[in-house]
């Protein structure tokens, strides 16, 4: 089995390419650098810097490395410049995408882990999604997503009659947070964590985006996921495509604990985790936050077995380590 890894010199593809070679899985990575960094591709693995756009070079390496599945973290991420720059995001994660799933096609590879999201749902009616929630995505990012989950299906669909129909699976990660060792945290600050501690790194209040939400203490409520659970959720969903006959597994699943925290339980955890007992500030809503979001993982547990084992305080703790360590 060799799986090969779009983004794998990425925040969350990094961490996925060590479960798999733990797992005596081979891997090789394709990267252009854009947010990655080379320093997490391991010596020995197979890499090359190049964007998933170029079709001809992918399809090489599928046929040379004889890769047996596809998994797509590649992609942009933060939700605001996916607004500020639409066009952006359509051309790196659906444009990609396209150009993936043409290579893959055309080399015959029969299997692929999409990396979705959480913001393919917007903002429900039921803070609880399951699978079956409509999407309905709020930003340009979450819309890429779901024309991302679309495209790997069509793609699966006209490939079924083939010499090599195509497996695969969907993830959608809810706040992926944490680390597995100092070297390998999240140098994005986009997400929440590590938004509190840059701003407790330059001497500010961190900012809480409204407080006036119906929930119990006002402030939004976010399913966080230890980016060590999540890269065990990839392992065990490209091993269920792999065990399937050809073209036999086609499944989205939330990756999530099921279990909420807000923003101010969050900043607790972070005043327990650094012994600095900040001060906090009020701030506007920001557009398009929706109030509550929590995933139903029953689906993954129940078809794969699979289901978050760290909770809050080891995400917390964890970044925080990786955040001294690179600053
Ligand atoms: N981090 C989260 O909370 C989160 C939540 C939901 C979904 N996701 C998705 O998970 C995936 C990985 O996210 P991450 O947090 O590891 O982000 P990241 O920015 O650390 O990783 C993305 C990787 O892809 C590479 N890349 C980007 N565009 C490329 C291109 N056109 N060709 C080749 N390589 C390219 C980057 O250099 C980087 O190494 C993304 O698809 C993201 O949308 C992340």
């Amino acid at each position: 089995m060799t799986w090969l890894l779009t983004g794998g010199a990425g925040y969350i593809g990094s961490h996925v390419l060590e479960e798999l070679q733990a797992g005596g899985t081979d891997v090789v990575v394709v990267d252009d650098l854009s947010t990655g960094l080379e320093s997490r591709v391991p010596d020995g693995v197979p890499a090359y810097y190049v964007p998933v756009q170029k079709t001809e070079a992918i399809e090489e390496i599928l046929r040379e490395h004889k890769v047996t599945g596809v998994i797509h973290f590649a992609a942009k991420k933060a939700v605001g410049e996916s607004v500020e720059n639409p066009m952006y995001y359509y051309e790196e994660n659906v444009g990609g995408l396209a150009s993936l799933l043409r290579a893959m096609e055309q080399a015959g590879t029969r299997n692929m882990v999409f990396s979705s999201s959480a913001a393919v749902y917007g903002q429900p009616d039921n803070p609880e999604v399951s699978e079956d929630s409509p999407l309905v995505p709020e930003s340009p990012y979450g819309e890429t997503k779901a024309a991302g989950e679309w495209m790997v299906r069509a793609s699966a669909v006209s490939r079924a009659q083939s010499e090599n129909p195509l497996s695969y699976s969907l993830l959608r990660y809810f706040n992926v947070a944490g680390a597995k060792s100092p070297t390998l945290g999240d140098t994005s600050v986009a997400n929440l964590i590590p938004l509190v501690f840059r701003a407790l790194s330059e001497g500010q209040k961190p900012k809480v985006f409204g407080d006036d939400y119906s929930t119990p203490d006002g402030t939004c409520i976010r399913d966080y996921i230890h980016v060590v659970d999540l890269a065990q959720a990839h392992v065990v969903a490209a091993q269920a495509c792999e065990a399937a006959s050809p073209g036999g597994f086609g499944a989205a699943y939330n990756i999530g604990t099921g279990t909420g925290s807000s923003v101010l339980e969050v900043l607790d955890e972070v005043r327990a985790v650094t012994g600095n007992d900040f001060e906090h500030e009020i701030t506007p809503r920001r557009p398009g936050d929706p109030a509550a979001l929590v995933a139903d993982p029953t689906k993954i547990k129940t078809e794969l077995g699979w289901s978050a084992q760290h909770d809050l305080a080891d995400m917390v703790s964890s970044a925080w380590e990786a955040w001294q360590a690179q600053h």
